[in-house]
């Protein structure tokens, strides 16, 4: 590929992946290596400049990861970012020290002298610093370029060998000018081209699963939802035939949602689709449960279970495609072997890990806006790119209660009605989700002269970035009164719809 690179080095730092997509955003291809990657390596690879992740680790730590010094003789531009800027000042001379105040958010940074790197920014601005240690001496040939009241090397350079280094992180939203520092660094101090784009990285992943798969078997667990879709269509891309899409249709779906995957991957894009109707199975285990937690399991145990199954029909399969994106793998610490783990991710309904399967994940190093990039430039359509996330227990977790058919046709015509609703006002991409819920309650109303004694049903519609934390949305009244007149009308046995205003914290998004 004729794009300049960037290569950079991985510390373990929580913010590595952020360093490689703001490098992307500017246009500039990224590639991560671990720590000891080798010289040769890094000269085959023939990068305009190097950056040191961050991590968490001390730099006189046992175990401390290391990097060639070679590397950094090679006068390519290397830009170290906090521990990346640690363990460079420590090869050459520099001392180390634990801070007695520790620094970790926002701190303002005076500009001491000019540089490339800090080329057309203010004297003084706020710089996002989490490192308790810092450089109290500098090596030899390196100039102090900026400081902070706490910090007396906040930012120094090695004009000799083209060395940068900044305690604090340039690539964290709450740096200002983070990204015009990331700018300077790609276009001033390492003179690349913005010639990189989606394209590219479709094609790098395509030849690479290529080289990865051969003649083997693919699976594929296809749910509908944008993560699936998108990383199915890029193996697709890749491996056709070879690749064997699965799709589940556990009865806790949506309505006509199995439907519209099998004609958009088979009529569309001519894909190897196995249908599994398991709806029964689902339902009979599910039979007199109530328990949330003990719905997951059911439903997951399930899964797997119709899952296997259904692979050992297709043959000797070597690999699984997953969907996982770069917030999945920070989240369960996985990424590095100098990461620490931050919290243990459970997606339930997820696939166990004794699978004996080689695990492909295309998506592995993006976050969701660009997967929904990648999936655009792979021409699928916004119907599947702009959904709403879906609990993989699907409606089982949004009917309070027994799930069977019954409540399952009331929760799925509310839901169905609610989400048409939104769509035609234009309102279903002002929401992270919206949804409907059953609740185990009959109240009493009027239906023409007659006394009724109906079911309950909770609108929810919410306003999130990343579905941490939720705010809940407040369409006007007008909308509201018009899907619930839908849902009594339409939906026999319905007799009240409330709406809930709770946001997250303190409730969870979904009710169970
Ligand atoms: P909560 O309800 O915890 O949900 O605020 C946060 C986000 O996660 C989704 N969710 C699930 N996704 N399996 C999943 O795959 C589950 O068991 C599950 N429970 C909640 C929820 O829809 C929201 O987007």
């Amino acid at each position: 590929m004729n794009v300049d690179k960037i290569i950079v080095i991985d510390f373990g730092s929580q913010y590595t992946q952020l360093i490689l997509r703001r490098i992307r955003e500017n246009k500039v291809f990224a590639i991560l290596k671990p720590n000891d990657v080798s010289v040769k390596e890094i000269l085959t690879e023939n990068p305009k400049g190097i950056i040191l992740s961050g991590g968490p680790a001390s730099v006189y730590d046992q175990n401390a990861p290391q990097i060639s010094e070679e590397i950094l003789k090679l006068n390519i531009p290397v830009l170290g970012i906090c521990y990346g800027f640690q363990l460079v000042s420590k090869i050459f001379g520099g001392t180390v020290e634990k801070s007695e105040k520790r620094e970790f958010g926002l701190a303002k940074i005076n500009i001491l002298r000019k540089s490339e790197l800090f080329s057309n920014l203010p004297e003084k601005f706020n710089v996002w610093m989490s490192h308790s240690d810092k450089v109290i001496q500098l090596p030899e040939k390196f100039i102090s370029l900026a400081s902070t009241d706490n910090t007396e090397f906040a930012a120094a350079f090695d004009p000799e060998r083209k060395i940068y280094g900044v305690q604090f992180h340039p690539e964290v939203y709450h740096t200002e000018f983070g990204n015009e520092i990331i700018k300077n660094f790609l276009f001033k101090v390492c003179n690349c081209e913005p010639n990189w784009q989606m394209k590219n990285f479709i094609q790098e992943k395509i030849s690479e699963i290529q080289t990865k798969v051969k003649d083997q078997l693919v699976v594929c667990a296809l749910s509908g939802g944008v993560d699936s879709t998108v990383a199915a269509m890029l193996v697709h891309r890749a491996i056709g035939y070879k690749l064997h899409c699965i799709h589940v249709d556990t009865g806790l779906m949506r309505k006509n949602e199995s439907q519209n995957i099998i004609d958009f991957f088979t009529k569309n894009f001519r894909m190897n689709l196995h249908f599994v109707d398991a709806s029964q199975i689902f339902l009979e285990r599910l039979k007199g449960i109530i328990d949330p937690e003990e719905k997951r399991k059911i439903i997951g145990k399930t899964f797997i279970e119709v899952f296997e199954s259904e692979i050992k029909k297709i043959g000797d399969v070597k690999f699984l495609v997953q969907g996982t994106l770069y917030p999945d793998v920070v989240e369960s610490g996985a990424f590095s072997k100098n990461t620490s783990v931050i919290k243990t991710h459970h997606n339930v309904g997820g696939l166990p890990e004794n699978l004996k399967f080689e695990l492909i994940e295309p998506l592995r190093e993006l976050f969701k806006d660009e997967v929904r990039e990648l999936g655009k430039e792979l021409n699928i359509p916004d119907e599947f790119l702009k959904r709403h996330p879906f609990p993989g227990p699907g409606l089982a977790v949004r009917i309070i209660g027994e799930v069977n058919s019954e409540n399952l046709e009331l929760v799925r015509e509310a839901d169905f009605i609610f989400i048409e609703e939104l769509k035609r006002q234009k309102l279903y991409d002002k929401v992270w989700q919206a949804f409907a819920v059953l609740l185990p309650v009959k109240s009493v109303g009027v239906m023409g002269d007659e006394r009724s004694y109906g079911n309950t049903i909770v609108l929810r519609a919410v306003t999130s970035v990343d579905g941490m934390t939720a705010d809940w949305a407040k369409p006007d009244y007008d909308f509201l009164n018009l899907v619930s007149n839908r849902i009594i009308n339409e939906i026999k046995g319905v007799n009240r719809v409330v709406y809930d205003i709770t946001s997250k914290p303190p409730a969870t998004i979904e009710w169970e």
